[in-house]
């Protein structure tokens, strides 16, 4: 399958047509951005660790009963997926404070909550993502109610899946962002990426952080942090 036009370049990503009007080709950039476009730097490597560390993954999903947009990895960069129309939430689950939510609730870093926490925002860079609850979600008609039960079950799952198999790999997951899209006939299935963009991982032993923090924060070790995470993955 070859790219045809490209549909839109994304912070982190390129979309392109290809000659099946109902499947794209991904492409992943090295580009890094934070705190809605302010911060940009570039993360040598980035696009190859978030293509097939994403792949794998949504892969492992796929088998565990979530259906993905995942069809084929193509190159290291490019990925053969099915066309969704994303719903503009961005689901974010937590196991542990870290982030927004430890500023938000004025707590520490790294306390392990007794059950996950789920939270959406509007995905619109322009209103720099805000919070939403659920009833927003509805009366903004940004999904149906089917569809957010629907997209809460499956975000529950993934958590569960990701959570057992990072930790064999000695590999804590402290929170996370998905998106999800809807197919042509309106079914409902895990979109976008998941990688140290848009997951928080810590190591188990050391709680040392292999995520996109280290970008964030500005703490050096970015590409090690990657490329450690990707060994564990791949066993390479
Ligand atoms: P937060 O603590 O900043 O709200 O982030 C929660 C999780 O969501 C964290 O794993 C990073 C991820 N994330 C994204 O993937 N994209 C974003 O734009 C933001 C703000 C967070």
């Amino acid at each position: 399958m070859e790219k045809t036009v490209q549909l839109y370049e994304g912070k982190a990503k390129k979309v392109f047509a290809t000659e099946d009007e109902n499947l794209c080709i991904v492409s992943y950039k090295d580009d890094a951005t934070a705190f809605n476009g302010l911060k940009k730097g570039t993360i040598v490597g980035k696009g190859i660790v978030n293509n097939r560390m994403s792949n794998m993954l949504m892969q492992l999903l796929e088998k565990q009963g979530v259906p993905t947009h995942f069809v084929k990895e193509l190159s290291d960069r490019d990925t053969l997926v099915k066309k969704v129309s994303i719903v503009p939430l961005e689901v974010i689950i937590r196991n542990v404070s870290a982030g927004s939510f430890a500023k938000h609730y004025g707590v520490a870093e790294g306390i392990q909550f007794d059950e996950p926490t789920i939270e959406f925002s509007y995905k619109n860079d322009e209103l720099g993502d805000p919070l939403l609850n659920s009833y927003h979600a509805l009366a903004l008609k940004l999904a149906t109610k089917e569809e957010i039960e629907t997209i809460k079950r499956l975000a529950f799952k993934v958590n569960e899946v990701l959570i057992a198999y990072f930790k064999t790999l000695g590999i804590r997951l402290v929170d996370f962002k998905l998106e999800f899209g809807r197919l042509p006939d309106g079914i409902i299935v895990l979109a976008d990426e998941i990688s140290p963009d848009t997951c928080r991982l810590w190591d188990l032993k050391t709680n040392e952080k292999l995520d996109k923090d280290r970008f964030r924060r500005d703490m050096g070790g970015v590409e090690d942090a990657y490329k450690e995470v990707f060994k564990r993955l791949m066993g390479e």
